[in-house]
């Protein structure tokens, strides 16, 4: 059985896309910070699929985490796909947001995920194929004022993602960066944002499931971007077209406060 090692399985997209991993026959190997969650996504995926699901417990915002998850998820085992989506991000002016939360942004979504990303393809160079799944967020295609630092942080991941892919082209490693808009999961809990603009806007926010299906859908088909919807599409496009100032004046508009 193939194996796909997850980041972040513990709710949102990244235990949807454990769904997607288990439906097409993978064994899993669930890893985040809950171990109760982690296990009961296990559990139900198990019983659901016949594959076998192991937790590796991991805090991704130590920086010496990435190298002991690689080297407990590898152990006597092949991995072929490998989804770094756990990530985080805070909410208000960069004078005023919380640094350790922020170094913990940067920490996760940066180091952890370029850590496991270059150990994943050397691995999967040595057998000779495999797939990396990096969830970004259509926040890469342009700066945000009053969410500067998880802007940067996606920007990064989208252009590395591109890179690499770039030079792996042709070869049986391929790399997918997913770039999705806003959808309904915790994350905008922990990041300060429920009231803002953005988390309100009602039929413009996906679900968790149809966003990892079209993720999913991507790295199989070893397509570079997945931007999933039609209004995401637009989103991600403009800012090739408008001014940078008016791009970015209008982003921090969607992060302005609804009361
Ligand atoms: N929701 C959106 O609108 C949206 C839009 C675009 C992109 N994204 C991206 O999608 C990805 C998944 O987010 P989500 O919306 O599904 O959010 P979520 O429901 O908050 O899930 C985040 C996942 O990341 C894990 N995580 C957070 N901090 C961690 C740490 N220090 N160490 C290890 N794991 C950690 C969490 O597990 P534990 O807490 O158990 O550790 C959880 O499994 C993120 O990269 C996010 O930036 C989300």
């Amino acid at each position: 059985m193939p194996t796909a090692l997850i980041t972040g399985a513990s709710e949102g997209i990244g235990k949807a896309l454990a769904a997607c991993a288990a439906k097409d026959g993978y064994d899993l190997i669930l890893t985040a910070r809950s171990e109760d969650k982690l296990k009961a996504v296990a559990a139900d995926l198990s019983a659901r699929f016949d594959v076998t699901a192991d937790v590796v417990l991991a805090d991704l915002a130590d920086p010496t985490a990435a190298a002991i998850l690689w080297a407990k998820a590898t152990d006597g085992r092949q991995i072929d796909v490998l989804v770094n989506n756990a990530g985080l991000g805070i909410n208000g002016p960069f004078a005023e947001t919380d640094w350790t939360r922020e170094q913990a942004t940067i920490n996760v979504n940066i180091l952890a995920l370029t850590d496991l990303m270059k150990r994943a393809i050397i691995h999967m160079q040595e057998n000779g194929r495999g797939r990396i799944l990096n969830v970004a967020s259509t926040a890469a295609f342009l700066p945000g004022p009053k969410m500067a630092v998880y802007h940067a942080s996606k920007a990064y991941v989208l252009s590395l993602s591109e890179a690499v892919a770039e030079e792996l082209k042709g070869s049986r490693v391929q790399v997918t960066a997913l770039c999705p808009g806003v959808t309904a999961t915790e994350f905008f809990d922990g990041a300060d944002m429920k009231s803002t603009r953005l988390t309100n806007m009602g039929a413009m926010i996906a679900t968790p499931e149809s966003v990892a299906q079209a993720g999913w859908r991507a790295m199989k088909a070893a397509q570079r971007i997945e931007v999933p919807g039609a209004l995401n599409k637009l989103f991600a496009f403009l800012p090739r077209l408008l001014p940078r100032s008016v791009i970015t004046m209008t982003t921090k508009q969607f992060y302005a406060r609804k009361h």
